[in-house]
């Protein structure tokens, strides 16, 4: 039996961190399609606004606001949605944020803020959502990771790390969920332009536009590979990079970067 790939006509199509960026464009984009798409964000007023810009498309786009950090919230928004507006076939958990981490201001804070939006925010959206498509017999859902879980970069122990705690999660329950006949995906794209990238002082190579990402990240799940990433002239550069030797690796992206050049602030005296 092929295993399950969601459609319009057979419920709603969910997806987190849908006020801004890359999770608003594709909310709009599976409107387009014809889904009924519940999307949640904290910001409320951004999400009915995008329910709005919605009005005249296909499907429409209904708000459910929340915070993907809170357990017991993401719990009731799955039973709110299922309960107002149906099943859900496609689930895309993209909320995410990027907190800078540098090696010379290292604070345990960067780590735990970005664990409890980036991994756990998957976690409390992905455990109701499965346990209902388990009961159902079928359903899809997708996680939105990053590159940056490849290996590790400059300033992103924090990020890079639960982006790669994302992929290695979304590769181990594929073995189960397969045979749940609910299909699983990464989506690990590279620079998208989007409020989460604006504030990069840095070049950002291959950097693409959100309606672009977005229409990939359609194309990706209509698809159904296991990973979705683009754009690929940068994205399949850097699955290469990840085989090489470390040593190799560290000396490129120095070079690449000119991380190495760069030099660290002296740091304050022990008090004695
Ligand atoms: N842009 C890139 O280059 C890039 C590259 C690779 C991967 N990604 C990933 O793609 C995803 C979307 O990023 P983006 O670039 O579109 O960034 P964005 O424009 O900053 O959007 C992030 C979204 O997540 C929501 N969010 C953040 N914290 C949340 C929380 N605690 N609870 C609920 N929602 C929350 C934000 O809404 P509120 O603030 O209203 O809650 C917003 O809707 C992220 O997972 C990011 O890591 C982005």
């Amino acid at each position: 039996m092929a295993l399950y790939r969601a459609k319009p006509k057979d419920g709603i199509a969910w997806v987190t961190g849908a006020s801004t960026g890359i999770g608003r464009a594709l909310a709009l984009d599976l409107a387009r399609e014809g889904y009924q798409v519940a999307v949640t964000a904290r910001t409320e007023e951004k999400l009915v606004s995008l329910s709005e810009e919605a009005e005249g498309l296909p499907g429409r786009i209904i708000p459910f606001p929340g915070d993907v950090a809170d357990e017991k919230a993401m719990a009731g928004i799955v039973d709110a949605i299922e309960t107002s507006a149906g099943p859900i076939v496609l689930a895309v958990f993209n909320a995410g944020k990027y907190f800078q981490t540098r090696g010379e201001r290292l604070n345990a804070e960067n780590f735990v803020r970005t664990y409890e939006i980036n991994l756990f925010g998957v976690i409390n959206g992905i455990v109701p959502t499965v346990e209902r498509m388990r009961e159902r017999g079928h359903g899809h859902v997708a996680i939105v990771a990053s590159v940056s879980g490849y290996f590790g970069w400059p300033s992103t122990a924090a990020y890079g790390a639960s982006k790669a705690a994302l992929n290695n999660m979304a590769e181990s329950l594929k073995y189960d969920l397969d045979k749940m006949n609910i299909r699983i995906q990464v989506i690990n794209p590279g620079f998208i332009d989007t409020p989460l990238t604006e504030k990069n002082a840095f070049p950002m190579p291959a950097l693409m536009k959100v309606d672009d990402a977005a229409r990939r990240m359609l194309k990706g799940l209509k698809s159904g590979g296991f990973e979705v990433t683009f754009p690929h002239r940068f994205t399949w550069f850097l699955k290469l990079l990840r085989v090489c030797p470390q040593p190799l690796r560290f000396w490129f992206v120095n070079k690449a970067t000119g991380w190495g050049r760069r030099p660290v602030p002296a740091g304050r005296k022990p008090r004695n």
